[in-house]
């Protein structure tokens, strides 16, 4: 079954208010949706805001059977061309909080794992192809660098482009990335830039985040259609 992903209140409740037949499964720490959206069977669930929160809710994803994820939500813009409003698909995905490079791992490497997790190719094209339908969307395809951090400094943006080539970041994606690779399922995230990671993201983070979360919406919306 085809899961769908979002940390925050905000980038699922406008899903779960179309969710028809809604079931809802209680677990330790997050509530599960299970349902039909736009004539697909779908589970749905806010993950919370984190990594740890996110592996946790792709984790009872994947036990209830999800075969496929779909992480949709906001981000900070690191390439230079992003702005608010703008859609980043992951061709892949990095944990740029991760440092073992005392013991002579490159950055953002955990031992024994890969240093970037790729997303699905069949997802990205159709994320792609329904941000495309979306009034007023400039989307492009990126690398999405995961943290636990709200990244909002120029250095901070400098280091994930330079060190990372990160597109965007965020707090989860890779998280859910790492426990999707790990049982073989496929997945992607798709990001809508509700600010530029900048000395100004908190108050542009608030003030536009209901606002794109919505584009983000709508091109899961897009994606059923083409799955
Ligand atoms: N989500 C939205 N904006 C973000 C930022 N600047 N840093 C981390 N996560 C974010």
């Amino acid at each position: 079954m085809l899961a769908i992903m979002g940390a925050m209140d905000e980038e699922i409740e406008l899903l779960l208010t179309d969710l028809q037949d809604r079931e809802t499964l209680e677990r330790p720490g997050a509530t599960l949706y299970r349902g039909v959206l736009d004539g697909v069977p779908v589970l749905l669930t806010r993950g919370g805001i984190g990594k740890v929160n996110a592996a946790m809710t792709a984790t009872y994803l994947l036990l209830e059977g999800a075969d496929r994820v779909i992480f949709t939500g906001v981000a900070g813009g690191v390439h230079p061309d992003l702005r608010v409003g703008d859609i980043v698909v992951s061709t892949d995905l990095v944990q740029h909080d991760v440092d073992v490079t005392a013991l002579g791992y490159e950055l953002g490497t955990i031992p024994g794992e890969v240093p970037a997790w790729a997303a699905d190719e069949r997802l990205r094209v159709a994320a792609l192809e329904a941000a495309g339908e979306v009034e007023g969307v400039r989307a492009l395809e990126g690398r999405v660098a995961s943290g636990d951090q709200f990244i909002a400094s120029a250095g901070d943006v400098q280091r994930l482009w330079t060190r990372f080539g990160a597109a965007c970041a965020e707090m989860e994606g890779a998280a859910v990335a790492q426990v999707c690779a790990k049982a073989g399922v496929p997945f992607v995230v798709i990001r809508s830039v509700s600010d530029t990671a900048d000395h100004d993201a908190n108050v542009d983070y608030r003030t536009f985040m209901p606002l794109v979360a919505r584009h983000a919406k709508q091109v899961v919306r897009g994606m059923l259609a083409r799955l």
